[in-house]
């Protein structure tokens, strides 16, 4: 008892609960500066702690050294701590040319759909999902075959008979494994059955498992590419912008046991996509290296967090429907059953002043009105943050008629 108060006495202050709001609003966060000043954003996949202070430190160190080229052939030091990370998923055994370098994930998205389809083919996406993979697919030109996600008692499922359909005819499966926005992370049957789908229908596999690091349960990561069946049809993308709260500094990287895929991508889409930046480069290798204790106290917040809304909803809105987020800091939030369903995300713009992503930005033209009154609600921010942004939700939801 005396050792657990002496212990708190000098615990400093978590800083992921002292955010302020005046300071988060710098003019270059475009989180915080595309509303109103009055309004808490809680959409776009920023978090809003601050970095981890061994990357602060390695940037620091950085800059004192010249802005030049950085490895451009893949910096080792980073290919080795991100070869140990991924072999810890079960992507053992890569060749050295197996894994290169993006500017950023979605880039690593659209190059795929360019090099491993062609105009007008087919592209399997599973909705809602991260709005670029249906960007990439109609930006370049091919056609979405979108499989629906089902709610059941238990959280979101794969569709298995229509995503099989689906599948027919075409030449990739976009995945995204934990899934953003559902927050699933898919199990190990369901990532043997959807390895099974995609040997018999044939396809290509791009799987974007950039919140992989943000789970939150302690079950271990199985990467869709952990099973040699698959390997050599798979491109892996990662990064470390959602875990370690850097997007402003965009790097992810290319994986695949089949050297020969990452070379046709490259060839097709490497020029066009150009080289990461060296500051990206210190930063992933400085979390890679020294982040790890970071990551598991704001797993720790996160957890949290998702805890309060899960138990707010519940208390207050029974009339709303949202499954734990296994993994990611967004909660899907079907909320179809209040009168304001059909202008909610302007709703709770305008009556809460809270900013939140629209649901149907989850699917593509043809799947859209199916997601309205969905929204996704962006939790990484500080606990008092969140509660006021939940008060004024309910407030408006009980004005409103609820
Ligand atoms: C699944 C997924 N992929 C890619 C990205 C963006 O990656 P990047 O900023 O490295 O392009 C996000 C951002 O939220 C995401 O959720």
């Amino acid at each position: 008892m005396l050792g657990a108060m002496t212990d708190a006495r000098f615990e400093a202050p978590n800083p992921r609960d002292t955010l302020d709001p005046a300071a988060l609003r710098h003019p270059d966060s475009f989180k915080w500066t595309l509303y109103p000043e009055d309004v808490i954003p809680l959409w776009i996949a920023d978090m809003d702690y601050p970095v981890a202070p061994p990357i602060v430190a390695a940037l620091q160190d950085r800059l004192a050294h010249g802005l030049g080229y950085a490895q451009l052939l893949g910096d080792p030091a980073l290919k080795a701590a991100l070869s140990a990370k991924l072999a810890g998923q079960g992507l053992t055994g890569l060749p050295p040319e197996g894994i290169t370098f993006l500017p950023g994930v979605v880039p690593g998205i659209y190059a795929a759909v360019h090099a491993l389809t062609s105009p007008g083919e087919l592209v399997v996406t599973m909705t809602p999902v991260y709005h670029p993979f249906h960007l990439a697919i109609t930006d370049q030109g091919r056609r979405v075959s979108g499989v629906a996600l089902r709610d059941t008692e238990g959280g979101y499922e794969i569709n298995w008979a229509a995503l099989d359909a689906a599948s027919r005819g075409a030449r990739l499966l976009l995945l995204c494994h934990p899934h953003n926005p559902t927050g699933r992370v898919w199990t190990a049957d369901e990532l043997r059955r959807l390895r099974d789908l995609v040997l018999a229908r044939d396809l290509f596999v791009m799987s974007d498992e950039l919140h992989a690091d943000l789970r939150l349960s302690a079950e271990p990561f199985e990467a869709f590419a952990a099973d040699p069946r698959v390997q050599s049809r798979t491109l892996t993308l990662t990064g470390p912008c959602k875990a370690y709260n850097t997007a402003g500094l965009g790097i992810g990287a290319m994986i695949s046991h089949n050297a020969a895929l990452v070379g046709r991508v490259r060839a097709a889409a490497g020029g066009l996509m150009g080289h990461e930046s060296a500051l990206s480069v210190t930063m992933w290798r400085a979390a890679l290296q020294e982040g790890g204790p970071w990551l598991q106290d704001t797993l720790a917040y996160l957890r949290g967090n998702r805890d309060l809304l899960l138990e707010y909803v519940r208390e207050h809105w029974p009339w709303a429907r949202l499954h734990t987020p296994q993994a990611t800091y967004l909660a899907w939030l079907d909320l179809r059953a209040h009168p304001r369903a059909g202008d909610m995300q302007a709703f709770l713009l305008d009556e809460a002043r809270v900013a939140v992503h629209d649901g149907p930005v989850f699917a593509h033209e043809a799947h859209k009105a199916q997601y309205q009154g969905f929204i996704r609600l962006n939790f990484a921010t500080s606990r008092e943050l969140l509660q006021e942004a939940l008060a004024r939700m309910n407030r408006a939801f009980g004005e409103a008629g609820m």
